[in-house]
C-alpha cells in the first residue's frame, strides 16, 4: 500500500517516518511518498527518510515530488499536515490578539479563526486533488490545525476524511508512565472538541485510577496541563493543556509580555534540526524533536493508518461527526471522542452525557468553530466578525471588530477575498 504525506518537507516528518519504520510491518506499506512545495527541505528529509528505513530494513520505498499529482497517484492514505505561511504566520497569530488582551494562540480564539482562514481553502483544495487522483476510497488522515475546523470542512464537503491530533494518545502515556504500566492497559474517556478536550476517566484494567492520579502524581499532571493541581482536583476531570487559555486566560496573556512566543521557539528548534537533517551520517530521528509539541504523533497516526487499511476495529480518540453523541450539539458538528476504527471509518463509542461544566464550553466553541468553517469558505469581513463575537474568548463587538481588523491585514498574502 501506499501513503502520501502532503506537507512532507516538515521538520515534524522524520517522527512519523520513526513511527513506519518501527510500528507498521502490518500494514505492508510499499512506499511512503513526501509531497511539499518545498523542494529544498524535501532534499533534506527525503533522503533521511530513506536512511531510517534501511536502518531498520524497512522494505518500503520513502520518495519524495512537489508534484501533488504524481504523488498523490495510487495513494491508498493521505496524510495532510500543512502550515500555511509557515512559522511566520504563525508568530502573527501569537501576537495581534495581544493587542486586545486577547489570548495569542495559534489554534485557539482569534489567532485559531485567523489559521483556519488561511488553511481550510487550501486543504479543501488538496482533498479535491485526493479525489481526482489518489486510489478512489483512499482515506484522509488530517493533522493540520485547527483539526476541528479543517476536519469540519473537509466532512462537509464530501471527503472520506478523519482528524487527528496527539493530546489523547499524550495522556495516555502520560498517566502510563506515572502509573507504571504499558499505555495499551489504560483506557481514557477523552471528550469534548480538538483542543478543548477534558479526560473524565482512565481505567487500567477496569479499574478507575482518576482519584489516584489526581492524589498521588501532582508533578506528572501540572506539567502536562499547565494547570495547578489545586485547580484541577477541583474539576474532578482532567482538561488538556489547551484549557489552560479559557480558565487561566488573563495569566497566560500576562505571561505573554515577558516569555518567547512559542513559533520564535519553534522557528529556532527547525533551523537546527534542519541542519541535523543534511548529516548523511543521520539515520534516526533527532532528540531535539522530542522539544516539540507533536510528541506520540506518529504513533497516533500509525494506530490510525493500520485500523483504517486493516478494518482492526479498536479504540482510538478521533475527529470525527457528533452525529448523536452529544444532544447539545449539531450532528453535524465535529467532536473529539474514542471511536471503534473500521475501514469503513470510526463508530463513535457510547459515551456519558457532558457535565454542565464541559457542555457548555463546548457548545459554545462548537458554535464558533461553525462560523469559522463558513467565514473560511465564503470569506467577508462581516463572516470573520461573527465567528470571533461567537467565541467566548473573544465576543464582544469592539474586540471582535479591532481583532477582525487585525486578521485581515495580517493575512492579506493569504486569503484570496481580502
Ligand atoms: C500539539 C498539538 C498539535 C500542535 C503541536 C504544536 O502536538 O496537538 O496540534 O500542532 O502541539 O507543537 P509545537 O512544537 O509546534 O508548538
Ligand atoms: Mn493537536
Amino acid at each position: 500500500m501506499k501513503i502520501a504525506v502532503v506537507g512532507g518537507g516538515s521538520t515534524y516528518t522524520p517522527e512519523l517516518i520513526d513511527g513506519f519504520a518501527r510500528l507498521s510491518r502490518v500494514l505492508g506499506l510499499a512506499e511512503l511518498t513526501l509531497i511539499d512545495p518545498a523542494e529544498d527541505r524535501l532534499n533534506l528529509v527525503g533522503p533521511l527518510g530513506q536512511r531510517m528505513f534501511a536502518r531498520e530494513q524497512h522494505p518500503g520505498a520513502v520518495t519524495w515530488t512537489t508534484s501533488l499529482e504524481a504523488g498523490l497517484a495510487d495513494a491508498d492514505i493521505v496524510l495532510i499536515q500543512l502550515r500555511v505561511g509557515g512559522q511566520t504566520a504563525r508568530l502573527s497569530d501569537e501576537t495581534f490578539p495581544l493587542e486586545c488582551g486577547c489570548v495569542g494562540q495559534e489554534t485557539t480564539g482569534a489567532g485559531g479563526l485567523a489559521k483556519a482562514l488561511r488553511t481550510v481553502p487550501k486543504v479543501l483544495e488538496i482533498a479535491e486533488a485526493v479525489r481526482r487522483f489518489a486510489k478512489p476510497n483512499a482515506w484522509i488522515v488530517d493533522f493540520t490545525n485547527p483539526v476541528g475546523i479543517v476536519t469540519r470542512a473537509l466532512l462537509d464537503a464530501g471527503h472520506r476524511a478523519v482528524g487527528l491530533c496527539n493530546v489523547a494518545i499524550g495522556f495516555q502515556r502520560t498517566f502510563a508512565k506515572a502509573l507504571k504500566v504499558e499505555p495499551s492497559r489504560l483506557t481514557i474517556d477523552h471528550v469534548g472538541l480538538n483542543h478543548l478536550t477534558w479526560e473524565r476517566s482512565v481505567l487500567l484494567d477496569g479499574v478507575e485510577m482518576l482519584p489516584e492520579l489526581l492524589a498521588n502524581h501532582a508533578a506528572e499532571l501540572e506539567e502536562h496541563t499547565h494547570q495547578s493541581i489545586g485547580q484541577l482536583r477541583r474539576l474532578g476531570s482532567i482538561p488538556s493543556y489547551y484549557l489552560q487559555f479559557f480558565y487561566r486566560h488573563d495569566q497566560v496573556v500576562r505571561e505573554a509580555a515577558t516569555t518567547q512566543p512559542r513559533a520564535a521557539f519553534v522557528a529556532q528548534v527547525e533551523r537546527e534540526l534542519l541542519e541535523l537533517y543534511a548529516d548523511p551520517k543521520l539515520n534516526t530521528k533527532p532528540e531535539q524533536l522530542a522539544s516539540r509539541g507533536g510528541a506520540f504523533y506518529s504513533e497516533a497516526a500509525v494506530d490510525l493508518i493500520t485500523s483504517l487499511h486493516t478494518n482492526r476495529g479498536d479504540r482510538q480518540v478521533v475527529n470525527m461527526r457528533n452525529g448523536s453523541t452529544f444532544a447539545q450539539l449539531s450532528p453535524d458538528a465535529v467532536v473529539e471522542i474514542p471511536a471503534r476504527i473500521t475501514a469503513d471509518g470510526p463508530i463513535a463509542e457510547p459515551l456519558a452525557v457532558l457535565a454542565p461544566l464541559e457542555a457548555g464550553l463546548i457548545s459554545h466553541v462548537s458554535a464558533y468553530e461553525q462560523l469559522a468553517v463558513e467565514a473560511a469558505l465564503h470569506g467577508g469581513r462581516d463572516r470573520v466578525f461573527r465567528a470571533l463575537l461567537a467565541h467566548p474568548l473573544v465576543g464582544q463587538y469592539e474586540q471582535a471588530d479591532t481583532l477582525t481588523d487585525a486578521i485581515l491585514r495580517e493575512n492579506k498574502a493569504h486569503l484570496a477575498w481580502a
